[in-house]
């Protein structure tokens, strides 16, 4: 059982059925994409109990979540009091996406290379840490924020502006009041994921995402408009630097802290010219990374997660392909603010060569029709020998998919061979 409703469920849900045909998938919620090859349950919540409930009606062997919500709602530990298998973190091990200060506060106490920053719980000791600051730096409100947390400013009145609409506005509610904010770095940005049991990890295939909404990185960020694997820059040397520079003390604070985590984990790294700094962890694999990443993967990608729930991940490997992979999200116009939903999509099916996979994201099937359903609506995906290739691929399928609004940019890969 799949639990989520974007691409990156889409892909887990289709690399499963691909490695296992016969496997019987269902999938809480789901979408469009997803009720083609799986049992959709129509549940909207993020309770533990009623999904694991679910599970126990419909015998589910094993089941891997998706999005960060359930597991910080705790859906690992229910699952694990019923002894039910499931891939993702323990609500503790959540926490290092959960909480932006218990993740920074864990990197500092490991020493793995992270931001300096300060943390505040007010409006006014904020603006006073602001008047003595540099600017760009960086504001995070430390809870969870669907990607709207963070405030990359440029100067002092728009991260005031920001504080203002945390303590004032109270636009994250006003539960958790506390704010970081840190230096700004400068460098390339990544995506290293591993699948990990707390004492071994493998790594994933690197990925490189696009956040904002506009070419050339241009306005405002958005959960990721597109990605390719691997990025241009990365190399054996960097892979190493990163493993023992980030990840192994992450797994040895994890184990000295008794933190039980069995699952995918993602470091958003920034390579500044000191080395791979730690932006952040997420607790759960990538959209749209895992529409790039597995792809690329050629073992059975369930032999790895119940090896993972297990804890012998000891005894698993991963291949991964030479191929290189990239997508490009169709996005409804007006996204990452407001847009229409309810659009009928249509091409889709004539999209289905050999080596084009799409993905679907912010779908629904109605009355036999495939219509949008959010912000993100597909990924269009695609493996290859080369980025130039694969981008003539992905670009003439993204031509003849359609629907009202559609949007997307248009460079992705692109600086991987100009
Ligand atoms: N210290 C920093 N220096 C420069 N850019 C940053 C820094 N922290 C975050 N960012 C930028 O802001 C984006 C969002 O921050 P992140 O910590 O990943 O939070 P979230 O994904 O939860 O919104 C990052 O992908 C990065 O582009
Ligand atoms: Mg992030």
């Amino acid at each position: 059982m799949v639990v989520g409703s974007g691409g990156r469920e889409h892909a887990l849900a289709w690399k499963i059925k691909k490695d296992n045909p016969t496997a019987e998938l269902f999938a809480i919620p789901g979408n469009g994409g997803i009720s083609e090859i799986a049992k959709c349950i129509p549940l909207f919540a993020e309770k533990p109990e009623q999904i694991v409930d679910i599970a126990i009606q419909n015998n589910i062997g094993f089941t891997v979540v998706g999005p960060e919500v359930y597991l910080t709602a705790g859906i690992t530990d229910e699952f694990t009091k019923k002894n039910l298998k499931i891939f993702g973190p323990s609500k503790k091990g959540a926490m290092l996406e959960s909480s932006k200060l218990f993740a920074k506060e864990f990197m500092k106490r490991n020493k793995i290379p992270t931001a300096d920053f300060e943390v505040v719980d007010n409006y006014n000791d904020g603006v006073g840490v602001l008047e003595k600051r540099a600017f760009p730096c960086v504001v995070k409100y430390d809870g969870l924020a669907a990607g709207k947390g963070v405030l990359v400013a440029d100067n002092f009145n728009e991260a005031v502006d920001f504080l203002q609409k945390i303590y004032s506005d109270k636009i994250f509610g006003d539960t958790n009041n506390k704010v970081i904010i840190e230096d700004c770095l400068q460098g390339q940005e990544m995506s290293y994921l591993i699948f990990t049991d707390t004492m071994c990890f493998i790594p994933m295939a690197p990925a490189k995402d696009y956040k904002r909404i506009f070419d050339n990185n241009k306005g405002p960020n958005t959960g990721g408009m597109g990605c390719y694997s691997p990025p241009f820059f990365f190399s054996d040397k960097l892979e190493s630097r990163i493993q023992q520079e980030i990840v192994f003390p992450t797994l040895s604070g994890l184990a000295k802290e008794n933190i039980d985590y069995r699952g995918a984990l993602y470091f958003g790294l920034m390579l500044t010219r000191q080395g791979p700094y730690l932006l952040e962890y997420n607790v759960r694999f990538g959209d749209p990374e895992t529409q790039v990443i597995l792809p690329r993967l050629e073992s059975n990608l369930l032999d790895i997660m119940e090896a993972t729930a297990e804890q012998s991940l000891k005894k698993c490997s991963a291949e991964w392909s030479n191929k290189k992979s990239l997508a490009v999200i169709l996005a409804s116009s007006g996204y990452p603010g407001e847009y229409k939903t309810g659009k009928e999509i249509t091409n889709i099916e004539k999209t289905k060569t050999s080596d084009v996979v799409i993905f679907h994201s912010g779908t629904k099937k109605e009355d036999g029709k495939i219509l949008t359903a959010g912000g993100r609506v597909l990924a269009v995906a695609a493996t290859g020998d080369n980025f130039e290739e694969i981008r003539q691929k992905v670009y003439r399928a993204v031509d003849i998919i359609n629907f009202e609004g559609k949007y997307y940019r248009k460079d992705i890969g692109l600086e991987s061979f100009i």
